[in-house]
C-alpha cells in the first residue's frame, strides 16, 4: 500500500505486464477501462447479471465489475482488445481464445450485434463455450453458455447461430483448411 491509501500492483494485461496505483474500492472493470484505457469492457449493471464486462481472468471468464482492482493483483487478465486483435511484437504470451477473431466475423455476417454494448463479453463468452462443447455444440448448449450475458438488440439468434457455426467448423474440418 502506498502513503496516501492507494495500492500499487502488477498485471499482465493483453500479454504486458502494467503497473497501476489503485484505490481500495475500485473495481477491476474500473481499473480496465479507466486506467489502462480499455473501453472494450463494458460496465452495464455492475452486480453481474448482465456479462457486459466480461474479460478472461488467469484463463477463467470472470465479470469484472465483481472484483476489487486490488485481487488482480500478479495475475494475467486479457480483454476484448488483446483477443480480437493481432498480436503486437512486443507481446510475452500467446493470446488465448484463437477461435474470437473468426467468431467476430461471424457476427459481423449474422447481424449478431446492433449497438455493440453485449458484443465484447458475447464474443468472450461464446468462444469459451464454443471451445468447451468441442464436437457436441449445437443451439441448445450455446443458449445455456450464453445465458448470463444480455443482449437487449438482437434477439440473441444471430449470436447463437454465429457460435454455432464457428466451432461447428472448426470441429469437423480443425486444421482449419478452406472446403474445395
Ligand atoms: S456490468 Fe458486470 S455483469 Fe453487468
Ligand atoms: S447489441 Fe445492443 S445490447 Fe447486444
Amino acid at each position: 500500500m502506498s502513503g496516501t491509501g492507494t495500492h500499487q500492483l502488477s498485471i499482465s494485461i493483453n500479454g504486458r505486464h502494467e503497473n497501476f496505483d489503485v484505490e481500495p474500492r475500485s473495481t477491476l472493470a474500473e481499473l480496465l477501462r479507466e486506467q489502462a484505457g480499455l473501453t472494450g469492457t463494458k460496465i452495464g449493471c455492475e452486480q453481474g447479471s448482465c456479462g457486459a464486462c466480461t474479460i478472461l481472468f488467469d484463463g477463467e471468464q470472470v465479470r469484472s465489475c465483481l472484483m476489487f482492482a486490488v485481487q488482480a493483483a500478479d495475475s494475467e487478465v486479457w480483454t476484448i482488445e488483446g483477443l480480437a486483435s493481432p498480436p503486437p511484437e512486443n507481446q510475452t504470451s500467446p493470446t488465448p481464445l484463437a477461435g474470437l477473431p473468426e467468431l467476430a466475423e461471424a457476427f459481423k455476417r449474422n447481424h449478431a450485434l446492433q449497438c455493440g454494448f453485449c458484443t465484447p463479453g458475447m464474443l468472450i463468452a461464446g468462444t469459451l463455450i464454443g471451445e468447451a462443447c468441442g464436437g457436441a455444440i449445437n443451439e441448445e448448449r450455446v443458449k445455456e453458455g450464453l445465458s448470463g450475458n444480455i443482449c437487449r438488440c438482437t434477439g440473441y439468434q444471430g449470436i447463437v447461430q454465429s457460435v454455432v457455426e464457428v466451432f461447428e467448423l472448426k470441429t469437423s474440418n480443425p486444421a482449419g483448411e478452406k472446403p474445395q
